[in-house]
């Protein structure tokens, strides 16, 4: 495995595998890696050629200034993780590498980054959309895999190719959760054990939902009520989001965390 940190060094390194046509899979990650990110990179160990990571804290889709300082950084984890799973090409550039002084040009999404995640974290699409396009640009991969439990983010990506023409396929992949249901995420680690608990009236909220959307019942009115009975958590929002299937997604806050999780309404 190979970590490089410029953009010229990925280019040398993958004049190769583009001439031979490789099957190339792009693994974009912040970082902080659990079992979600490492269903990624086995989706796309299993399907390519080579398969390359990306390791960068995006600071453009951060909202809160104090949200990018906490992210966790674990690189020499991260790396022993990427290592073992057989990636073969790590991205880990610095912030100046990638939005350079004079950076000036954005990949505005539209609709879709204004409602839920986007009416909530104002700019945060824009910043995921642009990175995203500056390493499908950087990489020009054959597949790039996403998790489902990020649902949002698919559909803007989704779109961005689809718009701009960009020739890769993107592949989702199911959320992975520990066993008592939370859906894994860097920030879980921000969260007591009595946080932890409240934190488990999300996905029990999303079953009730799925449970009464199968059974004719209202999907957001059956999570609600799972939510509302938990009294030290708040609500950002409950919905069902027209995506690729109808999807129940929520937010919540638990203390200072905010977590965020979905369940599809419909298989594909
Ligand atoms: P990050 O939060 O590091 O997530 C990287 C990828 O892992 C995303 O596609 C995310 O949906 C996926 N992922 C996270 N938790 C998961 C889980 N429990 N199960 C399955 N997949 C999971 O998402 C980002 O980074 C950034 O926005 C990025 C796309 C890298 C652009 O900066």
């Amino acid at each position: 495995m190979r970590t490089v940190r410029t953009v010229a060094e990925m280019r040398a390194a993958l004049e190769e595998p583009w001439h031979r046509d490789e099957r190339i899979g792009l693994v974009p990650t912040m970082g902080a890696l659990h079992a979600g990110h490492v269903a990624l990179l086995r989706a796309a160990r299993r399907a390519s050629d080579l398969v390359v990571m990306s390791l960068f804290v995006n600071p453009s889709q951060f909202d809160a200034a104090d949200d990018l300082a906490r992210y966790p950084r674990t690189e020499p984890e991260d790396l022993a993780v990427a290592e073992s799973e057989g990636v073969d090409l790590v991205f880990a550039p610095t912030a100046d590498e990638l939005y350079p002084a004079g950076f000036d040009t954005w990949v505005e999404p539209g609709t879709l980054a204004t409602i839920l995640e986007g009416a909530a974290r104002p700019g945060h699409f824009r910043g995921v959309a642009t990175v995203c396009t500056k390493l499908f640009s950087i990489v020009r991969p054959t597949v790039a895999y996403f998790g489902q439990k990020d649902a949002q983010q698919v559909e803007v990506v989704r779109r961005v190719v689809a718009d701009l023409d960009l020739d890769l396929a993107i592949d989702p992949v199911p959320t992975v959760r520990d066993p008592d249901g939370l859906a894994l995420s860097s920030r879980n680690r921000f969260l007591s054990a009595a946080d932890r608990a409240s934190a488990l009236a999300l996905p029990r909220a999303l079953e009730a939902g799925l449970s009464a959307h199968t059974t004719g019942g209202d999907p957001v009115a059956a999570a609600r009520a799972v939510l509302d009975a938990e009294r030290t958590l708040s609500v950002d929002y409950v919905a069902v989001a027209d995506f690729d299937v109808p999807t129940l997604v929520s937010a919540v806050r638990i203390g200072g965390t905010r977590l965020i999780d979905n369940v599809r309404l419909r298989s594909r």
